[in-house]
């Protein structure tokens, strides 16, 4: 398998690292920035004799070596600054992601697309009306991470292992995420069951606000060991055809009563992309919550350079 990693900045790099830790393909690290990702690629080259094991990576500023690249992972582009939104990247990397998806579309027709660039579900969107590509072939990666992060914060809170949680969140990768306590449950007991509501609103603001949280920390940059280890773990499950269910922005045609909107809901990963929607069982006010979710994409979505 040949797998592309268009971005070779901080989370494009780790999740080259991962990706060759697990031998999962042959890689191709492509960023625009001189001879950054020949360099790096160097550098991943060099762990090997120490790990013990071969892998195959290459790194080039030329986005033609994408050609015949069975999956494509996107994190080129800027990342927001403390005090932003990942909204307020909307322009910008949209205008980045117009000429890298065309270049797709021309030059590896056949790839499967992960979207990582932010704003996530926006950025996904834009890619797929981009390219023309099916709506299985282009996905974004997000939700996955704010699930992780959900089930760590819950982790915490109770002091339970971190391994026992399965935390479910559905919506934008955004503001307007939406944590599910219902469908997050604990070696099978839902966690609404173990929390009064004062606590669980608390977490899930928490989650809401981690992604700020570790840009504020950080002073420059977003947080990339947990994103690339999302991303990983949704390559993985198109690469080895898992059929894994895992949270991801996917484009909606009429589940969830919703249309032409990506957005992040549970979805069954396999060889083909998104080979399924998930449909949960929400309740009217959930359902009332990802609507407005899906609006405020719509809404920013009438900004795209479409
Ligand atoms: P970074 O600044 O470390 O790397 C971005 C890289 O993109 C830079 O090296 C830059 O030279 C490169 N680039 C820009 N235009 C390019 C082009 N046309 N072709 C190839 N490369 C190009 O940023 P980082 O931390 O890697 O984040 C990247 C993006 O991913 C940001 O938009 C960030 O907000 C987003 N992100 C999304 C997450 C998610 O859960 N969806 C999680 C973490 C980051
Ligand atoms: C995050 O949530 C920046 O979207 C990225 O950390």
């Amino acid at each position: 398998m040949k797998i592309s990693l268009v971005g070779a900045g901080n989370v494009g790099s780790l999740t080259a690292m991962r990706l060759a830790q697990e031998n999962l393909g042959q890689l191709v690290l492509i960023d625009i920035a001189g001879d950054m990702a020949c360099g790096k690629a160097y550098d991943l080259e060099d762990a090997q004799p120490i790990l013990k094991y071969a892998y195959n990576i290459k790194g080039t500023n030329d986005i033609k070596e994408i050609k015949d690249s069975d999956l494509i992972i996107i994190t080129a582009g800027l990342v927001r600054k403390p005090g932003m939104t990942r909204e307020d990247l909307l322009i910008k990397n949209a205008t980045i992601l117009k000429s890298i998806s065309l270049e797709i579309k021309e030059t590896a027709p056949q790839a499967i697309i992960i979207v990582v660039t932010n704003p996530l579900d926006l950025m996904t969107y834009f890619v797929l009306k981009a390219t023309g590509f099916n709506k299985n072939r282009v996905l974004g990666m997000g939700i996955n991470l704010d699930a992780a992060r959900f089930a760590n914060l819950i982790s915490k809170e109770l002091n339970i292992p971190v391994t026992d949680i399965e935390a479910s969140v559905i919506g934008t990768h955004g503001e307007t995420m939406i944590p599910l306590p219902r469908f997050t449950n604990i070696k099978g007991v839902a966690l609404d069951e173990f929390l009064d509501d004062k606590k669980m609103e608390n977490l899930i603001n928490k989650t809401k606000a981690r992604g700020a949280q570790i840009v504020s920390l950080l002073g420059n940059g977003s947080a990339y060991f947990a994103p690339s280890a999302a991303i990983t773990a949704v390559a993985r499950a198109i690469l080895k055809d898992e059929k894994r269910a895992l949270g991801a922005s996917a484009y909606l045609d009429g589940e969830y009563g919703l249309k032409d909107v990506t957005i992040g809901v549970p979805c069954r990963l396999g060889k083909e992309g998104v080979e399924k929607i998930i449909e949960l069982d929400l309740t009217a006010s959930e359902k009332k919550d990802l609507a407005n979710s899906a609006e405020t994409i719509r809404n920013l979505a009438k900004q795209l350079p479409l």
